[in-house]
């Protein structure tokens, strides 16, 4: 446990860092769980005495809610201090419209760029309900965060998570001006041509809301910059890009690339546990000795899942050889399917899968495995028994999986990697990097990979196993604070 005393940090995100069990007394108690953002979050806890409030997101939340303790606080285990969380029960609508229809549907496809614009978006009266609830939303973590640095008897500092809260730091700074607050988007950010679909009121208010924090945080320069040119474009405020700041309605707003990596001692430890090590024996069974092409995502738009499965085929029609030799593993778990897109586009995942089943199966050789049911510790083996790993998104904030990838591998892996996703950024050196729409140029790349002879294969994946493991979320959080001060 660290030295907490004499500070307090207040969190705020969608999605909470916890699963319950049910004690003795009855009581819920907080625990850790999750994975990606959520869970590296979730390890701060152990040395910051820590306060996150998140979102009721289903039955088991809300019975969480009614069953808490004083103030709605839920005790977490193993860790500092007093940490607790609180977990806000929001009207269902009030929930659905901010979450599924802005924060999903709206601003998560404006920053992922993901729209078909032929046919969407557009926005009318439906999209001002949802805005209206996406305020309320965002006002609800803010009314919680001011009352929570009310109480505390030492200096606050709230950081705020994400798109789905990105108006939240200017209300919390109206309520509680004593607080330092920082926002920190995991998403890119768009660019002004892309960002300026948005309503103009709209999109002011995302901006305006983000410049209500001391600080606002990206995984790369690259949003970094997207964020400065969209202020500089929309909003009649001083951008200065040389010292990093932007000046608007009196405030001083900080801009930080805080690049978020992996605790690579914890993962691996996790990674030895018995259930992985079942799960790597089947795999093995399965592969028999076959070279593994993984890839490990939410079947999320912007994960390109389609493409890769396209440039897989592509690879086992203009490179023959390959074929009965290589098999490629890809764990697609389900996500936000209560989006019609979504839906659509595990269908499409499902379908390509199958016409490469078509065209390549033999009795003795399945060319694919595909998986559409989340198991984490089988994808921690599936990624210490890659070969070659598979990152090709569109457009991603990070992609933590590009940095797990080469800490688990047990031989060393590959990366064929995006130039699109943040992590680029960091492992562009040692990937193998592709335009994620050019599936020729990926199946080429993908060929490379497998035939990459072992020393350099080695030798590129320590370097950037190393480059991933350079900022632990421990650190990312600790180098948000430090932007703060105090
Ligand atoms: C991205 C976002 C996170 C979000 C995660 C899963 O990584 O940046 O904020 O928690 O996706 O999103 P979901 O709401 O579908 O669980």
């Amino acid at each position: 446990m660290g030295d907490t005393a004499g500070r307090r940090v207040l969190v705020a995100s969608n999605r909470g860092p916890i699963s319950y069990t049910r004690e003795h007394d009855g009581q819920l108690t907080a625990k850790r769980g999750g994975g990606g953002m959520v869970s590296g979050l979730s390890s701060v806890a152990e040395t910051e005495d820590m306060l996150w409030v998140c979102a009721a997101l289903d039955d088991g939340d809300r019975a969480a809610v009614r069953n808490a303790g004083p103030g709605g606080l839920l005790r977490w285990e193993g860790t500092a201090g007093d940490s607790a969380v609180r977990m806000l029960d929001l009207p269902h609508t009030v929930f659905e419209r901010a979450y599924n229809g802005v924060a999903n549907s709206t601003l998560w496809f404006v920053h992922h760029m993901l729209y078909d614009t032929p046919n969407s978006p557009s926005f009318g009266p439906s999209f001002e309900r949802e805005w209206t609830d996406f305020r309320t939303y965002n006002e609800a973590f803010a009314v919680a965060l001011a009352e929570a640095a009310q109480s505390a008897a030492v200096p606050v500092r709230a950081v705020i998570q994400d798109y789905h809260l990105c108006l939240a730091p200017r209300m919390l700074a109206g309520r509680a001006p004593h607080v330092r607050i920082a926002h920190f988007s995991h998403t890119p950010w768009a660019p002004p041509d892309y960002y300026r679909m948005l309503p103009d009121a709209i999109g002011r208010e995302v901006l305006e809301g983000i410049l209500g924090a001391d600080h606002a945080g990206f995984l790369c320069q690259r949003w970094a910059d997207a964020f400065l040119d969209c202020c500089a474009e929309f909003l009649a405020c001083k951008v200065d890009r040389e010292r990093a700041e932007v000046r608007y309605d009196g405030r001083i707003t900080t801009i930080g690339v805080h690049p978020l990596g992996v605790d690579a001692d914890q993962l691996r430890d996790r990674a030895e546990q018995p259930d992985v090590q079942a799960r790597m024996t089947a795999l093995a069974e399965q592969a028999a000795g076959r070279k593994l092409i993984v890839r490990v995502d939410r079947t999320e738009l912007s994960k390109n899942i389609v493409r890769g499965l396209e440039a897989y085929r592509e690879l086992l029609r203009s490179r023959p050889e390959w074929r009965g030799r290589v098999t490629k593993v890809a764990f697609a778990y389900p996500s936000r399917e209560d989006l019609p897109e979504y839906r659509e586009y595990a269908a499409a995942v499902q379908r390509v899968g199958r016409q490469i089943e078509d065209e390549f199966a033999t009795p003795g050789w399945d060319p694919l495995i595909l998986q559409v049911n989340d198991d984490y510790p089988r994808s921690l083996a599936a990624l210490r028994l890659a070969n070659v790993l598979l990152v090709n998104p569109i457009r991603d904030g990070m992609n933590l999986v590009a940095k797990e990838g080469p800490i688990l591998s047990d031989t060393g892996c590959a990366v064929v990697l995006s130039t699109e996703a943040g992590a680029a950024a960091e492992l562009g050196g040692d990937a193998l990097l592709v335009n994620p729409f050019d599936i020729s140029q990926t199946a080429d790349a993908l060929h490379r990979a497998l035939a990459m002879d072992d020393q350099q294969r080695t030798r590129r994946s320590n370097a950037l196993a190393a480059a991933a493991a350079a900022m632990p979320p421990q650190r990312w959080f600790a180098s948000q604070l430090d932007a703060l001060g105090g």
